[in-house]
Order: structure tokens, then C-alpha cells, then sequence
């Protein structure tokens, strides 16, 4: 997926001097000049960042139990937050405004009167500040005014989270931005929200659903129920997981369950609006061994450099999976007008990157017609995420090729 520029070198030193700052200023560093120390780092950070990336990319569902237990169960619980803040959220924060822009570049835009978001299993509020930086470098023309809800089981986490958003957001000029806390753990016996739950038009779950212990067939409906209740007419509803083939095809099956569901229940007011551009069939789910994701790259802090190399790490990319829902009745190219009405069987999204055989690229497309490989003369550059508008593909799904002179959205 691509991101514009200034979104992805929006994060260099100017944004680790707020975290610094920050930082210091919750007194979360022993010393003021520690996030410069590598020996500090190392001993105090780099383990749990370790942990923490063990305990996230497990590929065994048994571990499922364990996982939100994390914030409680360290031996030093304020160092464990500080690894998340300095590490995991800023790619989380990345990730999300990259969804807003891709709704960007696809023409998205949207106008309530006033934005009455909520993110559930908010941790540091790194979706909030995604959706901050998203609307900031990549906008849909958002109001300015926004009102948040962040729901999070572990308070520490949550009320640090809620201030760095007041210090984030406030740094890009969104001064309009009121936020409320609610500490609580969802009990899904209980439903995501009580029916006294106000309405709100943007929904966030950024690495949180992997973390409950449902199956995506019984996830599906509900979240249908709720956003039925607390869901308004064209809100939205972005839904991001780890990119890992567990969780990818988890949320793959997700998507796969509330299509089901919606039809059940023949409800034709929600579109699941991307990465899809359209409710077809899942063309990964056919293999059991196969799974989709996205894949952005940025300009990472400094420090986070710093971090990675400590640790033996690489976020200079950043995969994930995602879906966007929206609650809305009007169609898919008049919500995504950079799809121009093409008829849904020529349009296909590059769901891989792309490489040279002879002449050709080679890469996966998905779209109407399944997942294929396929093969197409073009002296463009093309990378996963890319869309071919006007594409017709000949051939079966281990060989088509690309017919037409399609139009790349990259
Ligand atoms: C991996 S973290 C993601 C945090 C943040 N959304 C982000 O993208 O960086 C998942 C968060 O969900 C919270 N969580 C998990 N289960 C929860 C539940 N049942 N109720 C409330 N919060 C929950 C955890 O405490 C944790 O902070």
C-alpha cells in the first residue's frame, strides 16, 4: 500500500522529541537524557520489546488465554509500558493512518457533523493517533471536531494512552479533540457496549481482537448487533490485526461470517468497503494454507531505529490485515469515486508484491473472480496494494494474464 510522503516522513525527529518529552514528563525514564542511552534501552527496554513480539507472534491459538494478562503479569509493569509506547505504538499509530489514506486516495469523504469516535482495547490510544495522523497528512475532509471513547481493561495503560492523545493530537492542530476514558474489560457475554451506549460514527479495534477468545463465526454477529445499536448511518467501522497467517486468516473469516450474517439477517444498509472492492467470495481462504495482508513502509523515528537494531528487529515495513465496514446504503463507487463505476469483475488489487519473470511482472491479484496469478507487460512499477482498473484476466488461477490497458491506482 502506498502512503504519501508526508505522512510516512512524518515521524522523524520532530515526532521523537514529543515522545521524549512526553515521556519525561511521566517520569517513565529514570533520567532525562535515557532515551539516548543505549545502555538503558538495552537493559530496560529491549527485553520486554522481545517478550512482548514473542507473545504477539505466536502462531498457536492455545496462547490466546494468556495474552491479556501481559500488562499485569511483568515484574516491572512501567518499563513493560514504556516498551509498548516507545515500540508497538507508533507502528499501530502508522498502520492506521495508512488504512485513512488508502480511504483517501480512493476518493473517500466524509462529512458528519461531528466525528464520536470510540476505540475498544485502546492501549496507548494508538489508533485514536493514527486517525489524528491519517486525517492530518491524507485527509477525507473530517470535521474538525471530535469527540473519543477509549476502552481499555488495564488503567494504566489507558490513562497514559489518553494523555499522550491530548499531547499528540493538540501537536497537529486538532484542537477540538475531547477524550473520555472507560477502564473496563469487555465481557462479550455482555456485548461490546450497554444499550444506554451512545451512537458513535467511527469505530476502532487496532490489534484487539485476536486477544478474545472467540471464534470469528460467533464474533460476527455480535458486532453486527452492536453496530445495529451504536453504529450511526454512514459511520465506520476499521477493524486492523497482525498480519501473521493465525490472525490474517482470522479476520479473513470475519469478514466471511458477517457477510453471512448480513444476509441472514437481510440487512443491505453495511458494505465491507476494503481491502476488498467488493463482497466476493475470499480468494485466500480457498487455500487453507494461504492468508492476505497489506504492507506499508515509513520513515521510522530515529530512536525506533535505534530499537530495532538493539533488539534484532525490522519495522522499517509494516505488515497487517484489516477490513473497513461502513454503515451505509449507497453503492461502492459512489463512496470510492477513484473506482470510476468500472464494472467489479475489472478491477483487481495486487495481494503481493510484484516481481520480474522475463518481460513480465508477476504478482497475485485478487478480485470477482478469486485469487490468481498473473503475469503483465508494463513498464510501470507496481506493489502490493496497487489496483488495476479495466484489467480482464485469461487464464486459470496459476496462470492468467493481464488483458487491456488497465489503469494503475497506486
Ligand atoms: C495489543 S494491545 C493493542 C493496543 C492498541 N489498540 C494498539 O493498537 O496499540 C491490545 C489491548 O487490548 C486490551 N484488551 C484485551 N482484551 C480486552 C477486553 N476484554 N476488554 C478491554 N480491553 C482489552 C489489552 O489490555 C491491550 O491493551
Amino acid at each position: 500500500m502506498k502512503v504519501p510522503e508526508s505522512l510516512s516522513l512524518a515521524f522523524g525527529s520532530e515526532f521523537e522529541r514529543l515522545i521524549s518529552d512526553f515521556i519525561n514528563q511521566e517520569k517513565l525514564l529514570p533520567e532525562e537524557t535515557s532515551l539516548g542511552s543505549n545502555r538503558f534501552l538495552s537493559r530496560a527496554v529491549i527485553p520486554h520489546i522481545l517478550k512482548l513480539s514473542q507473545l504477539y507472534n505466536r502462531e498457536d491459538k492455545s496462547q490466546a488465554s494468556s495474552l491479556p494478562a501481559y500488562w499485569k503479569d511483568s515484574s516491572n509493569p512501567q518499563n513493560l509500558r514504556l516498551a509498548y509506547f516507545l515500540y508497538f505504538m507508533p507502528c499501530n499509530l502508522f498502520r492506521m493512518a495508512s488504512i485513512w489514506a488508502e480511504l483517501a486516495r480512493l476518493g473517500f469523504q466524509w462529512k458528519p457533523k461531528r466525528l464520536h469516535g470510540i476505540e475498544f482495547g485502546a492501549g496507548p490510544a494508538s489508533g485514536l493517533c493514527g486517525i489524528a495522523a491519517g486525517e492530518t497528512f491524507a485527509s477525507i475532509q473530517a470535521p474538525q471536531s471530535a469527540q473519543w471513547a477509549l476502552i481499555e481493561q488495564d488503567q494504566a495503560i489507558l490513562e497514559l494512552g489518553s494523555r499522550w492523545a491530548q499531547t499528540y493530537t493538540q501537536s497537529l492542530g486538532k484542537l477540538d479533540w475531547g477524550i473520555r476514558t472507560f477502564h473496563r474489560k469487555i465481557d462479550l457475554k455482555r456485548g461490546f457496549l450497554p444499550k444506554s451506549a451512545p451512537v458513535f460514527n467511527l469505530w476502532l479495534m487496532s490489534y484487539y481482537l485476536n486477544e478474545l477468545e472467540i471464534s470469528p463465526q460467533d464474533l460476527a454477529p455480535l458486532l453486527l448487533d452492536s453496530w445495529q445499536e451504536h453504529l450511526e448511518e454512514e459511520g465506520l467501522v476499521i477493524l486492523m490485526e497482525p498480519a501473521l497467517r493465525l490472525q490474517s486468516r482470522k479476520i479473513l473469516e470475519l469478514r466471511k461470517a458477517l457477510l453471512i450474517e448480513l444476509q441472514k439477517r437481510k440487512r443491505d444498509d453495511f458494505k465491507i468497503l476494503l481491502p476488498c472492492l467488493g463482497h466476493q467470495t475470499c480468494g485466500a481462504l480457498e487455500n487453507p494454507d494461504d492468508w492476505c495482508h497489506e504492507e506499508v513502509t515509513w520513515w521510522r523515528p530515529p530512536y525506533l531505529r535505534k530499537l530495532d537494531s538493539l533488539a534484532g528487529l525490522d519495522r522499517k515495513s509494516l505488515p497487517f490485515s484489516y477490513l473497513v465496514v461502513m454503515r451505509t446504503r449507497r453503492s461502492r463507487e459512489e463512496i470510492l469515486p477513484a473506482l470510476k463505476r468500472m464494472p467489479e469483475n475489472q478491477r483487481h488489487r495486487l495481494v503481493s508484491p510484484a516481481h520480474a519473470e522475463g518481460r513480465d511482472l508477476e504478482f497475485f491479484t485478487c478480485g470477482q473472480d478469486g485469487k490468481k496469478r498473473a503475469r503483465y507487460r508494463t513498464e510501470q512499477p507496481i506493489q502490493r496494494g496497487d489496483i488495476l482498473l479495466g484489467s480482464q484476466l485469461r487464464g486459470d488461477r496459476n496462470a492468467s494474464r493481464v488483458e487491456g490497458s488497465p489503469e494503475v491506482i497506486e
